[in-house]
């Protein structure tokens, strides 16, 4: 039987989402939303472009999440998206409504799925979704650190003019201002960017990772960005359902990894059948370990605000 993904949250992401799970033949897609008839029209414009783009996967649209019943994954995009001004942070009441609210309901017609979050604030989301679905924490995992680190080879890989596919890179903590891009694990071919830039340069792309999100928010006016955030998505839908084993940041549950106790944060992960099958722990430096400190110390007290 072909796998289903639900995605939930039809707008920029989720169709973007909808759009690649489609090109990579990896299931079914039921995208879901609020809005009667987005869905099902963004399925059907979807599914007439099939027989050019070479997919035959079912693309469908509802507003019901009974059509969600027996999915093996669920994206979860629903959610207002920020505008210039505003913080992922500002974001907080408004979205923990809409994510209470699906979790509830994917619980209810598919409690054995894996959900992949990306509605923000991401981290503050994905504890959210956990609690209110009452699923195992190696089943819910936030994207953010896929997305943050692609931006940190993006722009390796603009800065030296080498190919992105050949840049690796490593981003931990929270999906904010206070995230924690690692040049000590981001290289080149196998080559440490330290000894391919200075530490000027660096700097800099470090600063334009922590802001890439707020640079596209900036440049669009009327929403965030979407291609990047979806491609990030659909490489972890990929990880689990294929089984791949990757190993990728993202937004887990630490319960005493990096003397971190319950929250939501990005840390590397191995990603497979079993969604977070594993936290990896790193040696930080002590600079490092106090930027992932810092990082966590924000989004507890964001967690406070939602009475956790
Ligand atoms: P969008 O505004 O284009 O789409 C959001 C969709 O959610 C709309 O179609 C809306 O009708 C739908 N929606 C609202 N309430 C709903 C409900 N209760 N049930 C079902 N659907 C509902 O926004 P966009 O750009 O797609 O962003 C979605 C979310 O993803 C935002 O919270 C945004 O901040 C976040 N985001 C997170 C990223 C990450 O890396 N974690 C990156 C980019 C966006
Ligand atoms: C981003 O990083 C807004 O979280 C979104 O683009």
């Amino acid at each position: 039987m072909k796998r289903k993904i639900g995605v939930i949250g039809a707008g920029n992401v989720g169709a973007s989402v909808a759009v690649y799970l489609a090109q990579a033949n990896l299931a079914d897609v039921i995208l879901l939303d609020i809005v009667e008839g987005i869905p099902q029209g963004k399925a059907l414009d979807l599914t007439q472009a099939g027989p050019v783009l070479g997919y035959n996967s079912r693309v469908t649209g509802t507003n019901s999440y009974d059509d969600l019943a027996g999915v093996d994954l669920v994206i979860m995009t629903a959610g207002l998206a920020r505008k210039p001004g505003m913080s992922r942070e500002d974001l907080l009441n408004s979205n923990a409504t809409i994510v209470g609210g699906a979790a509830e309901n994917i619980a209810r017609v598919s409690p054995d799925t894996f959900v992949i979050v990306v509605s923000n604030p991401l981290d503050i989301m994905t504890y959210h979704f956990r609690v209110k679905s009452g699923f195992p924490k190696n089943r819910v995992v936030g994207q953010a650190g896929v997305l943050d680190s692609i931006r940190f080879r993006a722009f390796i890989a603009m800065e030296l003019g080498v190919a992105a596919t050949d840049t690796q890179a490593l981003v931990m903590g929270g999906h904010g201002d206070t995230m924690v891009p690692l040049p000590r694990f981001s290289s080149v071919g196998g080559i440490p960017i330290t000894e391919l830039l200075s530490k000027e340069k660096i700097d800099a792309i470090v600063d334009r990772t922590r802001d890439g999100g707020g640079e596209i928010v900036r440049l669009l006016k009327t929403g965030s960005a979407y291609y990047a955030p979806a491609a990030a998505s659909v490489d972890m839908a990929r990880a689990i359902l294929n089984d791949e084993k990757r190993l990728l940041a993202a937004s887990a549950l630490c319960e005493g990894e990096y003397g971190i106790d319950n929250l939501y944060i990005g840390v590397p992960v191995i990603l497979g059948a079993d969604g977070v099958e594993k936290i990896i722990e790193l040696k930080l430096t002590d600079e490092e370990s106090a930027m992932l400190k810092n990082s966590a110390a924000t989004y507890k007290e964001a967690l406070a605000v939602l009475g956790y």
